[in-house]
């Protein structure tokens, strides 16, 4: 039988093992954030990227349950109490609704912090920080605060859909600096060498440009049709019909685009993960479609239209992570190429 190592017998009764333990998790914890490993740092990097597309989810909760003005003022959620409580002519469950989303955004906030701290801490291969990961972690909390202030003018302005459009494209550009981060940190300091054609890595660019059209004119869209956040609120004046239609439109282009795109990567020798990426891509591409034509034509009930809204992110992550897999930077850990010493002799060239 082994015998229990010295370290964790109980000296005096049984408390002891247990707040050792205790301690010794909470170390391992701060270990991670303070002094990450390449794999720790992937797995903070990827939680920046859940958190960030997390609060776009729960913000659209608030949006289609009809939630928008649970909480009229900002940052008060009434003009007499921080917190949801007392009357405003507003369901009280409208008024939570919306106070539980400025809470996550408060639990994001943490998280985007120690994904800060991460990047800040995070040394692979021994040369010092990675100024380009601290760079773009720091998107995650700074870009945090904007939106608060963002959503601060969606509110004081009873919803304006430019606003609610401009806060909704803003959150998608942060989930993107979530995802370069993930990418990033699993790479080194190399050169970019690419590992399809460059004609392939324009197609895979302009496939994405045409992903960012179909999101922007889906939020065009939104801020037309009914599901507006609260009643009486300001609209786009044009004819939903028509904005749709040209939404749908721009959808068929992208999924040929994404088509070409799936079969040039898998015919023309690309990496295993952007083949299957791209064929991901087109998967999510198609079930969006699906889904936003039922819900076209079943008159936008809100369930179906969270699960649009949570396919698009979904949409945008990977295909943002996809143009990552068309390029290498080198092993993450790779040493600094050595110094020659003063006065060393360089090798003679080869013949
Ligand atoms: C790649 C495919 C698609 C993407 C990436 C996409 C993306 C989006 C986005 C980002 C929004 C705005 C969400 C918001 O502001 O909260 C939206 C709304 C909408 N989309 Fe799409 N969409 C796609 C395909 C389609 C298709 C094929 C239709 C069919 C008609 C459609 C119908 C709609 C409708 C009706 C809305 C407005 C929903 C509302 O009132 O909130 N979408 N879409």
């Amino acid at each position: 039988m082994k015998s229990v190592p010295g370290q964790l017998a109980a000296p005096s009764g049984a408390a002891a093992p247990s707040r050792h333990g205790v301690a010794n998790l909470a170390r391992r914890c701060a270990d991670v954030v303070l002094a990450p490993s390449p794999a720790a740092m992937r797995r903070i990097a990827a939680a920046g990227v859940l958190a960030s597309a997390g609060i776009i989810l729960t913000g659209a909760g608030v949006r289609l349950s009809q939630s928008g003005l649970g909480c009229p003022d900002w940052p008060n959620c009434t003009a007499t109490s921080i917190v949801a409580s007392g009357a405003t002519g507003d369901p009280l469950i409208h008024r939570w609704v919306e106070f539980g989303n400025r809470l996550v955004t408060v639990a994001i906030f943490v998280i985007a912090i120690l994904v800060w701290v991460a990047a800040w801490r995070y040394r692979p291969d021994g040369r010092g920080r990675r100024r380009d990961l601290v760079w773009l972690a720091s998107a995650q909390p700074v870009g945090i605060l904007g939106q608060a202030a963002l959503g601060g003018i969606v509110v004081l302005t009873d919803l304006d859909p430019v606003w609610v459009t401009v806060h909704f494209l803003f959150s998608m550009a942060l989930v993107a600096a979530a995802v370069a981060l993930y990418a990033r940190c699993t790479e080194g300091r190399g050169p970019t060498r690419l590992l399809v054609a460059r004609e392939l890595r324009l197609f895979a660019c302009g496939a994405v440009g045409v992903l960012c059209l179909m999101i922007t004119a889906g939020t065009v869209v939104t801020g037309t049709g009914p599901l507006a956040g609260a009643r009486s609120v300001p609209r786009f004046h044009l004819p939903l019909g028509g904005v749709t239609q040209l939404h749908a439109d721009i959808g068929w282009l992208l999924a040929g685009l994404v088509i070409a795109l799936a079969l040039g990567l898998r015919l023309l020798g690309a990496p295993r993960r952007a083949v299957r990426l791209g064929w991901a891509l087109l998967a999510l591409i198609g079930a969006q479609g699906v889904i936003g034509y039922t819900q076209y034509f079943t008159g936008l009930p809100a369930g179906l239209v969270w699960f649009h809204v949570a396919g698009a992110t979904a949409i945008w992550i990977v295909a943002v992570r996809l143009l990552f897999t068309l390029r290498d930077r080198g092993r993450v850990d790779a040493a600094a190429p050595a110094m020659p010493s003063p006065g060393a002799v360089p090798d003679a060239p080869r013949p």
